[in-house]
């Protein structure tokens, strides 16, 4: 409860959660400039296809990471592109693995598929695990903005996820190589290295290495406002999370009215939020009078982000 918000000893990988407009994309950017002028290479990047982190950091964003301030890069990555590389690499991954004539229909699935929020969430996670990877060599610290409680606890759940879709298509293969085995007299064939099998199995892998480490070396800081519906759903986020084995920082109280104008709901909430995350541990952050964008604003909001 009394670590320090951006000390060497934070974790390296941050999630910043909560619903929707608490101030998730202003508290990432500010968490991570933070991180930066302590000295550590960091890495934020964005999840939300609206992509606002650019606004807060008041730096234009791409895909891949561009440096905002010393020791700071920032990125947005592109969905539809991922969501294209991913069908690619999917597409590729049948062609291997079933019989010719059920291609087209394959082709046909993964053409739908592609609109559904799946391939995106999909996708994403693929880009995750890329940006998780570099943490420790690229990157000594990674800060998402943004990641819905429930894509958090599918990514850990994501090996899991994918071991049918291995086990068939390793069978669906295997069965393929007998026919062919079969058919070619030399017989050979089946000798061959399987590179299909062998890349599925590598992709479980660094899933699962990837579920380790979000274990491990990630904490999810979750937002919340001073109002009572807010504090049900961020209450409801902390057991999820929490059951699913995520480690989490102190939860920040976003946008506190001053005493004077917050009117008894304010007050009652404000109080009901501390003692519901007492064991977490709360970190207030008044409402500020200009947005907070742009690097001085979001550190001097940074300077606020130390447990109470
Ligand atoms: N402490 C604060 N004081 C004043 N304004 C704030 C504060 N924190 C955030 N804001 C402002 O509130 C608005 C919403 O913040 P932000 O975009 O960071 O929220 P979000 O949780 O990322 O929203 P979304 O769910 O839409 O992605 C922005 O205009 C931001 O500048
Ligand atoms: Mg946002």
């Amino acid at each position: 409860m009394t670590e320090p918000a951006t000390g060497p000893a934070a974790a390296p990988i941050t999630f910043v959660g909560g619903k929707g407009g608490v101030g998730k994309t202003t508290l990432a950017a500010a968490h991570a400039l933070a991180l930066a002028d302590a000295g550590h290479r960091v890495l934020v990047v964005s999840t939300d296809p609206a992509h606002s982190l650019g606004d807060a950091l008041e730096a234009p964003l791409k895909d891949e990471p561009v440096q905002v301030a010393p020791n700071l890069w920032a990125a947005e990555p592109d969905a539809d592109a991922a969501v294209r590389r991913r069908i690619a690499q999917v597409a590729e991954d049948a062609r291997k693995a079933v019989p010719r004539e059920v291609l087209p229909a394959v082709r046909r699935h993964l053409e739908q598929a592609g609109a559904s929020p799946g391939m995106a969430e999909s996708a994403l996670a693929d880009l995750l695990v890329d940006r998780m990877e570099e943490v420790g060599r690229r990157w000594d610290a990674l800060v998402v903005d943004s990641a819905p409680t429930g894509h958090l606890l599918r990514l850990l759940n994501l090996p899991t996820l994918l071991t049918p879709w291995i086990v068939g298509l390793t069978r669906q293969r295997e069965r393929a190589r007998r026919a062919e085995a079969f058919a070619d007299v030399v017989g050979d064939s089946a000798e061959e290295d399987d590179p299909l099998t062998e890349r599925l199995h590598a992709r479980r892998h660094r899933l699962e290495r990837a579920a380790e480490r979000l274990r491990r070396d990630a904490v999810v800081r979750l937002v919340t406002l001073p109002r009572r519906m807010v504090l049900a759903e961020t209450a409801r986020a902390v057991e999820q999370l929490t059951g699913a084995g995520f480690r989490l920082a102190p939860v920040v109280v976003n946008q506190i009215p001053p005493e004077a104008a917050a009117g008894p709901d304010t007050a009652e909430a404000l109080a009901a939020t501390r003692e519901r995350f007492a064991a977490l541990g709360t970190v207030e952050v008044p409402l500020q009078d200009a947005e907070p964008t742009g690097p001085d604003r979001l550190r001097s909001l940074a300077a606020l982000l130390v447990p109470r």
